[in-house]
């Protein structure tokens, strides 16, 4: 079969991100510009700057991509474009611009679920290897899904409030962490204990998931010691929160393994760049026997290399979309 280059782009946040796919899992070029700097001064994105910049930077992002890159537009087969979830705003720039790119190569656009794109950055490693259990972390969204094949899901749970990316970036804040907090608690949390008694999430045995407890317990915390005028050991802090949070990751994923028997793990998204998450699901799925794909760290986070390899199997299915295509800002894997 003749190699198929496709051209991917991901705006849904505050990555600016255009990408060319070989046969789904092969990286021919990847350009982002990210905007965290801009962002990290407000302690987090501000929706309407996000789509400004990515109004500025797509130009000059996909120039990049082009030069880094062996093919050209004539060999590129499809233009694929994250519509939903993430920031309105965001989302229509980058969809209006693979409108455009579709309308003026006159390529065929394909739509796709940013969430489903972090699943298939693990594609870009290995092959999926189905039935799986698929464990979404980001700033938005936590959730847990049996995979059966290429788009055919059924989740099992998700968060029931806070996402767990949400819950790291704010926790963060109030630690004083520069904005996004995960990278930054997972570095101080190494260097602590888990010594402070925080109250854990809902002990059941659904595949639900809840954070705002455990956040709001964290920000009540500081704020009553700093009224106290205690100090407060942030890495030990740090420690405690990640240890609960993950460890409840882990507690849901080993209940479905145990119910399902499915023997292949992958995790995706944001959190999923975590070292002490990558360790421990890690053991989690050696004591069930159970294959575990985590993507590179590069990978983990917002990229439009996984929207690429997501939009593989659409482009083989036929599943194109045409120019009403719009942005929408809520979503769930299905
Ligand atoms: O997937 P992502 O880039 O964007 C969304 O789709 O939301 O995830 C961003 C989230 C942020 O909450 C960020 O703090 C978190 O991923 N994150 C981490 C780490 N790196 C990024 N959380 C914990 N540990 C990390 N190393
Ligand atoms: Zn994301």
């Amino acid at each position: 079969m003749k190699d198929v280059y496709i051209l991917a782009i991901e705006s849904s946040c505050d990555e600016t991100s255009i990408a060319i796919i070989k046969n789904g899992r092969e990286v021919v070029a990847l350009s982002t510009s990210t905007q965290m700097k801009t962002h990290a001064a407000f302690g987090g994105v501000v929706p309407e700057i996000a789509s400004r910049m990515h109004t500025e930077n797509f130009t000059f992002v996909l120039e990049d991509c082009l030069n880094k890159s062996s093919v050209g537009m004539d060999e590129i087969v499809a233009i694929a474009v994250t519509y939903k979830p993430g920031l309105l705003g965001s989302l229509l720039v980058g969809v209006e611009f693979a409108k455009t790119l579709a309308y003026v190569y006159n390529k065929p656009l394909i739509k796709v679920n940013h969430l489903i794109g972090h699943i298939y950055a693990n594609a870009l490693e290995n092959k999926l290897e189905f039935p799986l259990l698929a464990l979404v972390v980001s700033g938005g969204h936590t959730e847990l899904a049996i995979m059966e094949d290429d788009y055919k899901f059924k989740t099992l749970g998700a968060t029931l409030d806070d996402a767990i990316g949400e819950a790291y970036d704010k926790v963060a804040r109030v630690l004083n962490i520069p904005y996004p907090g995960g990278p930054g608690i997972d570095k101080l949390a190494a260097e602590g204990h888990s010594s402070y008694n925080l109250p854990k999430p809902v002990l059941d045995e659904t595949y639900n998931f809840s954070y705002s407890g455990l956040k709001s317990s964290i920000i009540n915390l500081v704020h009553n010691e700093k009224q106290r005028g205690n100090e407060i050991n942030a890495a030990d802090l740090a420690c405690s929160f990640q240890t609960i949070a993950i460890d409840e990751l882990c507690r849901k994923l080993e209940i479905g393994l145990k119910n399902t028997g499915i023997k292949n793990v992958i995790v995706a998204g944001g959190v999923s760049a975590n070292k002490y998450l990558r360790e421990e699901i890690g053991k989690t799925c050696a004591k069930y026997g159970a294959n575990l794909s985590i993507p590179k760290i590069m990978y983990c986070t917002d990229n439009a290399a996984m929207i690429g390899a997501a939009a593989y199997p659409l482009y083989l299915k036929g599943e194109f979309t045409d120019f009403s295509l719009n942005a929408e800002s809520q979503a769930n894997i299905c």
